[in-house]
């Protein structure tokens, strides 16, 4: 008998567009693992992720933010919530593509900036004098990144986590049915 392991559901997608909060209702209705990267991060580190940009910087977060990608995406039956910035490496979007399913959560900006009242713990808003300014310059570097990246968009705004996890989840089972033919043109089929 051959045995067939599901693909992993990786959340990708900007700040603020509940990829943890979604990521744990689809792994509990899956029987999945759930992983935060940015939650593997901090536990390492001893630290939150604004301290670790404030003491240690960007780069340093970002060389971090590779090293547990590799680790998550290397785990199986697992929803990997990414952090917003992880499309930025290649190498990332390499490994995250081989271990499963990337559905991209989008929100509309302005909804964005609602959910990212709290500044205080998402520095890269932090710092910005004009923090809608800033947002619509990161979706505009990153947008092409994350549809580059993603098996498909699935829009949140206006609705509850609970709706978005079921749309989630509709589409995570859809592909995750045609899994090995999704990854032959990456040349990186695991499903067998
Ligand atoms: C970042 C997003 C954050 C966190 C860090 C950098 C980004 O994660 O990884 O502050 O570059 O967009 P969330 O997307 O979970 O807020």
């Amino acid at each position: 008998m051959v045995h067939v392991l599901n693909p992993n559901l990786v959340l990708i997608g900007f700040m603020g567009v509940g990829k943890t909060t979604v990521g744990r209702r689809c792994a509990r209705v899956l029987g999945f693992r759930m992983t935060d990267t940015d939650g593997m991060i901090e536990r390492r580190a001893g630290r939150s992720i604004p301290e670790i940009f404030a003491t240690w910087g960007e780069e340093r977060f970002r060389e971090m933010e590779a090293e547990v990608i590799r680790e998550a995406s290397a785990r199986v039956h697992a929803v990997i919530a990414t952090g917003g910035g992880a499309i930025l490496r290649p190498e990332n979007v390499r490994v995250l593509r081989s271990s499963g399913v990337l559905i991209w959560l989008w929100v509309a900006p302005e909804e964005i900036l609602r959910r990212c009242g709290d500044r205080m713990s998402r520095p890269l808003l932090t710092d910005a004098t004009d923090p809608s300014e800033r947002v619509r310059s990161l979706l505009e570097v990153r947008t092409p990144l994350y549809a580059a990246a993603a098996d498909v968009r699935v829009e949140t705004t206006g609705l509850t986590h609970g709706e978005a996890a079921e749309r989630v989840l509709q589409e995570y089972r859809r592909l995750a049915a045609g899994w090995s033919e999704l990854r032959q043109d990456d040349g990186c089929r695991r499903a067998n």
